[in-house]
């Protein structure tokens, strides 16, 4: 049986196949993963792990076989330093999309109705009482949301929206041939009321959201980023909601987490959450079962469920 690094304690339950198929599971410790790399068959680890280069190249020295992670994004990967040693990756599609769609659509409405702002007046004692001139937000029935990204999560997000009356465009690197596709970002970002982004990090896609695609969306438009971070120029957010050429904006992710960029928390009319798309008991289990079943699989000699590929 082989022995398993688990970078990090997992929700009840989620390391139950590993237990059950005889592999020893070891906790890092103060232990750099590097140093842990070549002592193990397999590593489970969070988003949080860099796994680069040196770690995979100490591992492939090893017996490191699978690296999985318990997370869908797996930017924090040398995915193709893995190929080139042929370290199996893992990640999780699948399991959280309907929470993490559930939390997009909550900050796309968090932002439009500035419920941030509101519940900061009321926490303060700055509410005086109804008035039919405060804290005036946006609807968002009979708006239109544009999609950047229409992969699972994307499509989910686009459910929801359909039941809240809004209209739905989505723009991807190939036609999708589903209706509402839109092959120029620039004219989805001119068109949508709400963009909400749903691609992975990749170099393509690093600061696809910067100044110039922040002026091609309406004064009066929203941003929601569930995606990584990274996908928006932080500061040049801040400084288009701070000139209120953009009407707010919902985040969950930020590209040095879990700091924050000082002008983005200073910026007016936006909703900030520390990255709690999948965080609901239920499908964090999932993707550490998932996770850990990969494992399971690849040490078996077995195909895993989702392996990821350069
Ligand atoms: C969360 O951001 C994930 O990639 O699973």
């Amino acid at each position: 049986m082989g022995r398993v690094l688990v970078t990090h304690p997992l929700p009840a339950g989620g390391t139950d196949a590993l237990v059950d198929a005889g592999h020893e599971l070891l906790e890092p410790g103060s232990r750099p993963l590097a140093d842990w790399a070549p002592e193990v068959d397999g590593i489970l680890c969070l988003l949080t792990d860099p796994i680069d280069a040196a770690v995979l190249k100490a591992g492939a020295a090893g017996n490191l076989r699978v690296v999985s992670l318990a997370a869908v994004g797996y930017d924090n990967v040398d995915v193709a330093e893995a190929a080139a040693l042929g370290v199996t990756v893992c990640n999780t599609p699948g399991v959280l999309d309907e929470s993490t769609a559930d939390l997009a659509f909550l900050l796309v409405l968090a932002a439009n109705r500035l419920s941030s702002d509101a519940e900061r007046d009321l926490r303060a004692g700055a509410w005086t009482g109804w008035d039919i001139s405060d804290h005036l937000g946006t609807d968002v029935w009979g708006t239109c949301l544009g999609l950047v990204g229409y992969g699972r999560i994307g499509q989910a997000v686009a459910r929801r929206a359909e039941g809240f009356g809004m209209e739905v465009l989505h723009h991807a690197r190939s036609d999708t041939g589903v209706p509402g596709y839109v092959a120029e970002l620039p004219e989805l970002l001119a068109r949508a009321d709400t963009v909400s982004l749903h691609v992975p990090l990749t170099p393509e896609t690093r600061h696809l959201i910067g100044a110039a695609e922040l002026a091609t969306m309406k004064p009066t438009a929203v941003l929601v980023n569930t995606a990584r971070g990274a996908v928006v120029d932080e500061p040049a957010l801040a400084r288009a909601l701070e000139r209120g050429e953009l009407h707010a904006a919902g985040l969950d992710v930020y590209s040095h987490e879990p700091a924050i960029d000082p002008e983005l928390l200073a910026a007016p009319r936006t909703v900030l959450l520390p990255h709690i798309g999948s965080a609901t008991t239920r499908t964090r289990v999932a993707m550490a079962r998932m996770a850990a079943e990969a494992i399971c699989a690849v040490l078996a000699g077995r195909m895993p469920a989702h392996t990821v590929s350069v």
